[in-house]
């Protein structure tokens, strides 16, 4: 349970950061009085929790599916490969707050714009690699590994994702109960 809360609430907070730090127009966070440098940092720091989070509960799940043997019996080798994609992703995210960090303590938030405006070009589907042109190697490393969690995880136990109808935000958490004299 403490694996899969620390799990979801961390790539929960990853995504929906992700999602408005990167896809919000730039005229409203300066609209909202938040200034560049107070969104490198937000990025730097809320992001960090939230990705410290994640990989916590990841690793712990990770562990619980190739040593728990119920876990382990109906997993399928995607499920989990994808756990440990995920892993490496939010490391490499992770790697990229000390660059941010760098960069926001000189009041520079050129490539946080760029992989922005970036980001923007994707989801807007007029890809314009050019804008990342002159970012740290780690923003695209980081990048081509976060896109490529995208391809994998509808071929896996993820997909619950977009299971429809959503029912699952409403319900109530599922019972884990251990078998008595189970041993492991
Ligand atoms: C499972 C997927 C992903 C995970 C777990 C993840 C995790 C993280 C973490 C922990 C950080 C550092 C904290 C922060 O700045 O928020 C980060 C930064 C970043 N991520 Fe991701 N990420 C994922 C997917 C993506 C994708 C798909 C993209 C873009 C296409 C992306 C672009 C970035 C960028 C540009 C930064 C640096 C932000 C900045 O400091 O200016 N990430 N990511």
């Amino acid at each position: 349970m403490l694996a899969s809360n620390l799990f979801h609430v961390g790539i929960i907070g990853i995504f929906m950061g992700h999602f408005v730090g990167m896809l919000m127009p730039h005229s409203w966070f300066l609209a909202l009085g938040v200034s560049d440098v107070s969104h490198q940092y937000l990025a730097v720091y809320a992001g960090g929790v939230f990705g410290l989070m994640c990989l916590a509960g990841a690793a712990m799940l990770f562990l619980r599916r190739i040593s728990e043997p119920r876990v382990k019996a109906t997993s399928r080798k995607r499920d989990t490969f994808v756990i440990g994609w995920i892993m490496v992703t939010v490391t490499l995210g992770l790697t990229t707050v000390f660059v941010s960090m760098g960069h926001a303590s000189h009041g520079d938030v050129s490539q946080m714009l760029a992989l922005a405006d970036y980001v923007k070009s994707i989801a807007t589907l007029s890809v314009d690699p050019s804008l990342i042109a002159g970012v740290s190697p780690i923003f695209k490393i980081h990048m081509l590994f976060g896109m490529s969690v995208f391809l994998i995880f509808p071929f896996t136990r993820l997909v619950h994702v977009w299971s429809v109808p959503i029912t699952y935000l409403g319900r109530a958490y599922q019972i884990v109960r251990v078998k008595k004299g189970y041993m492991n």
